[in-house]
């Protein structure tokens, strides 16, 4: 089918209640294993259809855990494939796209070019010119792209923005999500600026910026100032437990520069690329939207902290709302939320239902049927995310231009 012919398609909404929809986990490491894949078999509205990796060891431990039993429904279990070139829309109703941050946007809009719906993990994309790569996408193959952080479904969150309502108008948000220890690891592609496209500002920051877009509304931001360290992976400490723990070489030496667009990433790949680490473990910032509300960012994969903590601080002009938590999977946290409203000198705990980890990216899953069928959906994946990468790029931009941390190419000069 040509380029014009695609431009052409109307966007076709996901026929809802017409049985389970049918997915293809594209990327089969930490986050489609261990996220994706077992909450999709769990939820009766989708089917795990298709497995999609270069990796041929991601695509066998796929297999492997379905043939002990790990799979529902379908007793041949999903197609395994090495290329998400392969998925068409005929086959599958949605793909979900968790392969390394600098694959996200080519490999999205293929898939959306060939008219497949996508579910694309964070950070959405890494610079203005990969978000119009994904709109244009959007339109071409007339399929809608979803994304979004799962922690906007986790209940304390929830009753935040239900409590921020309290506040009256709000005039400045604290962002905070430090951990004690979680550098993700991944064989290495986290922490080399070509393949992430930065660090904790573009892996924990995005979800923070992503979390607070319900409370600041659609506007851009006016200011950005930002600055970033790397005293923990230079170090070659704090790296993540729970996920592949693995060693960091803080000083990778010179590196071969391998072609820095492949169109994949297996983890093959990656275990004989040589280690580079050259993005930030710790992101400081200050925003101002052009309403004139004002944002304090902080983003921390390791810290001196003992213990992972996520802090949200609403403060309005009649009150101020504050979400203590812990967000994502890390065991190394102190107690549940709290949440707790501030007016005049008095601090009143809000109680906040209890829930599982990770309960929020199944909730996640719930609302997925309904964005799919939603006419408002197209457009609306692109235009946050414009928003929160362009904050990202001047941030670093604010950041580099005033630190020593050697910066590879960075998500500003990435793919133009
Ligand atoms: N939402 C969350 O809470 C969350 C948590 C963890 C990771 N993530 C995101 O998920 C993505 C993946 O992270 P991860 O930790 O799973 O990384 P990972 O390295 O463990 O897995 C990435 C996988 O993608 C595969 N891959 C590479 N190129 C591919 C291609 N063209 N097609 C299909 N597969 C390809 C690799 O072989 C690898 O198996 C990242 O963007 C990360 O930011 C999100």
């Amino acid at each position: 089918m040509s380029g014009a012919q695609l431009a052409e398609q109307a966007w076709e909404p996901a026929r809802p209640g017409a049985g389970p929809l049918r997915v293809a986990v594209v990327g089969l490491g930490w986050a489609g294993r261990s996220i994706w894949i077992p909450r999709l078999d769990e939820h009766p509205r989708f089917t795990v259809a298709a497995a999609v990796d270069p990796d041929a060891g991601a695509r066998a431990s796929v297999a492997a855990a379905r043939s002990t039993g790990g799979g529902r429904d379908d007793p041949s279990g999903p197609r395994l494939l090495a290329d998400p070139g392969l998925l068409t829309a005929r086959d599958v109703d949605l793909a979900v796209v968790a392969v390394p941050n600098h694959l996200h946007s080519r490999v999205a809009a293929r898939l959306l070019t060939a008219g497949v719906p996508v579910f694309l993990e964070k950070p959405v994309c890494l610079n203005a010119v990969e978000a119009d790569e994904l709109a244009q996408a959007e339109r071409a193959g007339g399929a809608v792209l979803l994304a979004g952080s799962a922690a906007r479904c986790r209940a304390d969150v929830r009753a935040l923005y239900d409590l921020a309502r309290a506040c009256g108008t709000i005039r400045h948000v604290d962002l905070s999500w430090v951990r004690a220890r979680g550098v993700p690891d991944a064989g290495g592609w986290f922490t080399d600026s070509r393949r992430a496209g930065g660090g904790a500002l573009l892996d924990l920051g995005w979800h923070l910026l992503d979390t607070a877009a319900p409370l600041l509304g659609t506007a851009s931001f006016d200011e950005v100032v930002g600055t970033v360290s790397a005293d923990f992976v230079r170090a070659g400490t704090g790296a993540a437990t729970w996920r592949r723990a693995g060693d960091l070489d803080p000083d990778p030496g010179p590196h071969p520069d391998p072609d820095p667009h492949p169109d994949t990433d297996s983890g093959a790949d990656l275990a004989s690329a040589v280690r580079r680490v050259d993005v930030e473990d710790t992101a400081r910032g200050f925003l101002i939207t052009q309403n004139g509300v004002s944002v304090s960012l902080r983003a921390s994969w390791a810290s001196h902290e003992a213990w992972d903590s996520t802090v949200i601080r609403v403060e309005g002009s009649a009150g101020t709302a504050t979400l203590a938590c812990t967000f994502g999977f890390s065991p190394n946290r102190r107690g549940g939320p709290v949440l707790t409203y501030t007016r005049d000198g008095d601090t009143v705990r809000v109680p906040v239902p209890p829930e599982a980890v990770g309960t929020e990216y199944r909730r996640q899953l719930d609302e997925i049927p309904g964005l799919l069928a939603d006419p408002d959906s197209p457009g609306r994946a692109v235009a946050e995310a414009r928003r929160a990468v362009d904050a990202v790029e001047r941030f670093y931009g604010s950041a580099h231009s005033r630190t020593a941390l050697p910066a590879g190419p960075g998500p500003r000069s990435r793919r133009t």
